[in-house]
């Protein structure tokens, strides 16, 4: 594996991470999944926090506070929700993990951990969900040399597996 990917098997809301992402909806209210997991943890500051950013569009990101995470920040993004892959899917899927690495790089941050956006209750199919995902990861470590840990989290170890089979697939294993 390359040395700043990880994939592993975890709740994302125990990591003392400098980000994790949040698998968000429009209005950054919160919700089910992982969304609802991070706002538990993180306690009723960060609804509050959000409910100042005007929502956020499909396909973007925008940052918090961590408040009791461990992890410092929050970026919260905005997937598709999966139709058939004909409708713009892949390439707001793309956007969402792009929009994540600028926040992270505008903010000087060297650590992020992402759930597997769009997959759970949006219905984006893992596999292309994880080709998207670790393509994207791999653009940013060309890009953002300060970049040190980027984490993927799976839930499930089929979520993982379906992950390292995409990884070693993109020549992302040595
Ligand atoms: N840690 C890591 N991964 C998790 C966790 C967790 N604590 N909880 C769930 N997952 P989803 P979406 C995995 O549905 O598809 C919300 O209601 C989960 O198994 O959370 O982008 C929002 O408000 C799945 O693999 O996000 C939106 O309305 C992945 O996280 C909508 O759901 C994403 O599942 C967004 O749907």
């Amino acid at each position: 594996m390359s040395a700043r990917i990880e994939i592993i098997l975890a709740d994302i809301t125990t990591l003392a991470v400098d980000a994790i992402v949040n698998a968000a909806n429009n209005t950054l209210l919160g919700g089910g999944g992982v969304d609802g997991a991070i706002h538990r943890v993180a306690g009723p500051e960060l609804v509050q926090e959000c409910a100042g950013l005007m929502g956020c569009e499909t396909g973007d990101a925008k940052i918090t506070k961590g408040y009791k995470l461990p992890a410092r920040y929050v970026i919260h993004t905005v997937g598709p929700v999966w139709k058939d892959g004909a409708h713009g899917e892949p390439a707001l899927l793309e956007s969402a993990y792009r929009r994540c690495f600028e926040v992270a790089h505008q903010h000087g941050l060297k650590s992020i951990a992402f759930p597997a956006v769009s997959a759970g209750v949006y219905g984006y199919p893992m596999r292309e969900a994880a080709v998207v995902a670790l393509t994207a990861a791999q653009t940013a470590i060309d890009l953002y040399p300060e970049l040190e840990r980027i984490i993927f989290v799976q839930f499930s170890e089929g979520a993982q597996q379906v992950y390292r089979d995409v990884a070693a697939k993109l020549g992302l294993c040595t």
